[in-house]
């Protein structure tokens, strides 16, 4: 699969929400998104956006740091929101059933570094860094996936 980049300056946060949404927009069941970045650098706060564009504003995203999954029922593709940060092991993943879901759903993967060998085949990759006074975001993934974002 070919692959490209982009990287985005997010100076607001409704820079990143924008980015969120565009994301939300073009983004189909079988996708998986593997999102880092340093502990408060935003990936909570960009699923929260993605999600609440789907969804509607008032639904309620929080963050699945103790749950690990938050799961988002929606008739054009299920959202499974994850932070795998407190992940007891790889075993946990076959466990939550995350392979499947890797396949079947929209998957959204804070902390990916924890999924070892079980990374998803073809996944979009954000990263995100928080600087003085604005985020970066990187973007790596299909080409066209790449190229749909367009400028925010
Ligand atoms: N441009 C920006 N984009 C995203 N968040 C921003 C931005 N500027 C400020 N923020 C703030 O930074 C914080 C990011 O917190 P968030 O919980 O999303 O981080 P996180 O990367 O998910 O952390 P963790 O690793 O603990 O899960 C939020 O409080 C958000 O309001
Ligand atoms: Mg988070």
């Amino acid at each position: 699969m070919l692959l490209d980049a982009k990287t985005f300056m997010l100076s607001t946060e409704e820079d990143t929400r924008h980015l969120a949404e565009k994301f939300s927009d073009l983004l189909r069941p079988g996708d998986c998104v593997l999102l880092s970045g340093d502990i408060g650098s935003g990936k909570s706060y960009f699923c929260r956006s993605l999600i609440q564009h789907r969804f509607g504003l008032l639904i309620d995203v929080p963050s699945p740091t103790f749950t690990i999954v938050q799961t988002y029922d929606h008739p054009n593709g299920d959202i499974w929101h994850c932070d795998l940060y407190r992940l007891g092991g790889v075993h946990e993943i076959i466990e939550l059933g995350l392979q499947a879901a890797f396949e079947t759903v929209i998957c959204l993967i804070e902390w990916p570094d924890r999924l070892g060998p079980l990374e998803p085949a073809n996944p979009i990759r954000l990263t995100l860094n928080a600087g003085v006074d604005h985020h970066i975001a990187s973007v790596e993934g299909p080409k066209e996936f790449v190229a749909q974002l367009g400028d925010i």
